[in-house]
């Protein structure tokens, strides 16, 4: 049995059953979030596109002449595209992630869109410390970027370590900059992932179907609901599917029981105060420095430089 099934498996036989939102991510996947990305209810991309174009004379100033930016994800967004746009002359751009071609697809876009920077993708899991690679020109100072508020999807404990790692590659007079969603009314929040269209249901139902495809489950995709619900005690969104029948779902010769009205948990995502964030980053060894939202405070991009 492969490492991966087995995962999906022991996720599945926890009391409280759970699938990695990596699998998310297959090419029906990777387009209804696109499609996710352009709704009017889903904030955070268009907010934090906003703030990084009202200020990025100051976010590049920051940043300075000869960086290095270290993307943690491969990059191909709309943010990233325009901070490379307005970059200082002789920088370097690093997109780091795990899965290869697409990796290399987005870097070969991203070198053939602007000339003059040099492109050095890295295969890496991120949450775990990895060798950058030598640029032809020295660079004065190591940018860890972490756009789209990825932060969120992660728990607190695997976030602050994340943060540690972050820290690591920004190395001495490096920093960081990344998006930070906040917390906010819940109704708003949670339209952000109740999409009026259904297509943040179709995305977070589009796993199972993926799972059936790749592991050869059985899932009866169209017996499951989407629930996205705002927990505002831990502060973050828990997205799940509900099962509406008891199934047993099968892959080879391994059995899982869902009951009527048991939920599989798909993804958290995390919203901050600015305060929380300060905590963790201080904690990492990093200081906030500057902290840009939008004008209903939605939406933080923040730029945290090492501290000692
Ligand atoms: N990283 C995104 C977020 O947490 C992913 C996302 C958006 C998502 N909509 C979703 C994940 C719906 C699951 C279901 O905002």
């Amino acid at each position: 049995m492969s490492i991966a099934l087995a995962e999906i498996l022991a996720g599945l036989r926890l009391s409280e059953k759970m699938i990695s939102p990596k699998y998310f991510y297959d090419e029906r996947g990777s387009q209804l979030f696109d499609e996710i990305t352009h709704l009017p209810e889903y904030y955070p991309t268009q907010t934090e596109l906003g703030i990084m174009l009202d200020n990025m004379p100051e976010i590049c100033g920051l940043i300075g002449k000869k960086a290095s930016l270290i993307e943690f994800g491969s990059g191909s967004s709309r943010k990233t595209r325009s901070l490379l746009d307005s970059l200082q002359q002789q920088a370097v751009y690093v997109p780091v992630d795990i899965s290869e071609d697409h990796l290399l697809e987005s870097a070969e876009k991203i070198r053939s869109e602007h000339p003059g920077l040099e492109v050095l993708p890295v295969v890496a899991d991120f949450t775990q410390p990895f060798d950058l690679p030598d640029p032809t020109i020295m660079p004065l100072r190591n940018i860890v970027y972490f756009p789209g508020s990825t932060i969120g999807n992660f728990t607190h404990d695997a976030a602050q370590e994340l943060l540690g790692v972050m820290h690591q590659e920004a190395g001495v007079d490096g920093a960081m900059l990344i998006g930070v969603d906040l917390q906010k009314d819940p109704a708003i929040i949670e339209r952000a992932y109740n999409d009026s269209a259904g297509v943040t249901a179709e995305f977070n139902l589009n796993m199972l179907t993926h799972l059936n495809r790749e592991f050869g489950f059985d899932f009866d995709v169209s017996a499951f609901t989407h629930s996205a619900h705002y927990d505002a005690g831990a502060g973050r969104m828990e997205i799940r599917l509900i099962s509406g029948k008891s199934q047993v779902v099968t892959s080879g010769d391994e059995r899982i029981e869902i009951d009527d009205g048991e939920s599989i948990l798909t993804e958290y995502s995390h919203k901050y105060t600015l305060k929380g964030f300060a905590k963790m980053a201080e904690r990492a060894g990093f200081e906030v420095r500057k902290v840009w939202m939008d004008q209903n405070n939605l939406f933080s991009v923040q730029y945290c430089v090492r501290r000692g």
